[in-house]
């Protein structure tokens, strides 16, 4: 029996998305009911692992009635169907409601000793995860640091809120309501095919130019708005080159990442890979010169202050546009400003001959290098201007590709 599946008046907005609801083991395990409740109505196929810590707190018949489809608890069973890796293979979203601090702790680091925790490692869907624990849990550095390498893998963490915890306590680790996490699934799943068939090329993070064998010229770009676009196009269905700088960012899911180093390196991997590409993403803070001539051995103090010839390096992007529109990717790039921003990146736009270019507005600590959230103005060739507020790199990456799309029809 299935409880109000899609009723009457409900929208189907997830019609045929198979969705793998993981349950771990805290006191908000009974919201996760109403969250499996939501999906039904919304049109999705719930398969439901549970933790040995969820059954402590909620049994698996409940999902049972509630999804009409097995909830399943254990590694052991179904061996022969090889049920470790087939449920995560076949989901096409993760949402793990709540996520403890032990389970969020055992996913960064790659554990697997449950049903969930193998789905998971086998799972190349998208990934949502709610965590749910006491504040000071959360606060804690490894939590936090667990939460970094999560979000850097791509993983969409939401929450936790802020108020009433178990115990009476009240504070940051609540577990967002069920409704969140809906719609939080409509937006992440609103677009998923929008790049099928479609090969893109980003860059990001900066490059390095070498002085000597032990330095370098360099910038303060760390790849996360590249990675951040790499992501997101790989999420849509994009076939995804991302050519990056010097970084220590993990590559995103379905991303094919070159690593390279100096400005040269870019412009060689670049050119290559753009001749089968249909848009070429330019995120990279690439370096304008470099050094005439790099030392081979360590540049001395005691022979003097040196002086450091410079030469220009390829303009890679205003090479891409000297090629006519159609008979070449569609280009987007970016720049770095600080006043005058629209004006500035007008200026650019033209002169490189792109389709987009993305004004980084850098003069707030919250927005630009190294910081997880941006503020952009998008420039099209066509004059129009869409500007986009204070919001994550994953949202302003969203966002780009909403606006390259129509550029590829
Ligand atoms: O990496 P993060 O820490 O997340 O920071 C992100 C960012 C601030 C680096 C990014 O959002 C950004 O703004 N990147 C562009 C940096 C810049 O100002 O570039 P530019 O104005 O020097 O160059 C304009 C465009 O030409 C860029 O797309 C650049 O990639 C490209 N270019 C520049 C020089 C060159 N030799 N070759 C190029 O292709």
């Amino acid at each position: 029996m299935t409880v109000d599946a899609a009723p009457a008046g409900s929208t189907p907005t997830l019609r045929g998305v198979r969705v793998l609801l993981g349950v771990t083991g805290g006191i908000a395990a009974y919201k996760a009911a109403l969250v499996a409740r939501l999906l039904v109505r919304a049109g999705a196929e719930v398969d439901t692992v549970l933790t040995r810590g969820a059954r402590e707190f909620i049994g698996a018949p409940t999902f049972e009635g509630i999804t009409g489809r097995p909830a399943r608890t254990e590694v052991w069973e179904d061996v022969a169907g090889s049920t470790h890796v087939q449920v995560g293979r076949d989901a096409d979203v993760v949402v793990v409601y709540p996520t403890t601090a032990h389970t969020l702790a055992k996913v960064a680091n790659g554990f697997a000793d449950d049903l969930l925790t193998n789905s998971l490692l086998v799972a190349r869907c998208p990934v949502v995860m709610a965590p749910a624990m006491h504040t000071e849990m959360w606060e804690h550095p490894a939590t936090q640091r667990n939460v970094a390498t999560l979000r850097e893998r791509g993983h969409v963490i939401v929450g936790p809120a802020e108020g009433e915890l178990m115990g009476g306590d009240v504070g940051p680790g609540r577990v967002v309501e069920p409704e969140v996490i809906l719609a939080e699934l409509e937006r992440l799943l609103a677009h998923r095919d929008d790049l099928v068939g479609r090969t893109v090329v980003v860059t990001a993070g900066g490059t390095r130019e070498a002085l000597d064998p032990v330095r370098f010229l360099g910038n303060r770009s760390t790849g996360k708005m590249g990675f951040a676009i790499a992501a997101e196009a790989a999420r849509r269905g994009a076939r995804v080159h991302l050519v990056a700088g010097p970084t220590h960012l993990l590559t995103p899911t379905g991303v094919q990442r070159h690593d390279v180093v100096s400005a040269l390196d870019m412009h060689a991997e670049v050119m290559a890979l753009a001749e089968s590409a249909d848009v070429v993403v330019k995120a990279a803070a690439v370096a304008d010169f470099r050094p005439a001539s790099a030392a081979t051995r360590k540049i001395k103090k005691a022979e003097g202050v040196p002086t450091i010839e410079l030469q220009r390096n390829p303009d890679i992007l205003a090479e891409l546009g000297t090629r006519e529109r159609g008979e070449r990717p569609v280009l987007v790039g970016f720049a770095a400003e600080t006043h005058d921003a629209e004006e500035h990146g007008r200026e650019k736009l033209e002169r490189k001959r792109v389709d987009l270019l993305v004004v980084n507005d850098v003069s707030a600590p919250d927005a630009g290098f190294g910081v997880d959230t941006n503020r952009v103005l998008i420039l099209h060739a066509d004059g129009r201007t869409v500007e986009v507020p204070l919001s994550t790199k994953a949202e302003v990456a969203g966002r780009l590709w909403d606006e390259v799309l129509p550029a590829l029809s």
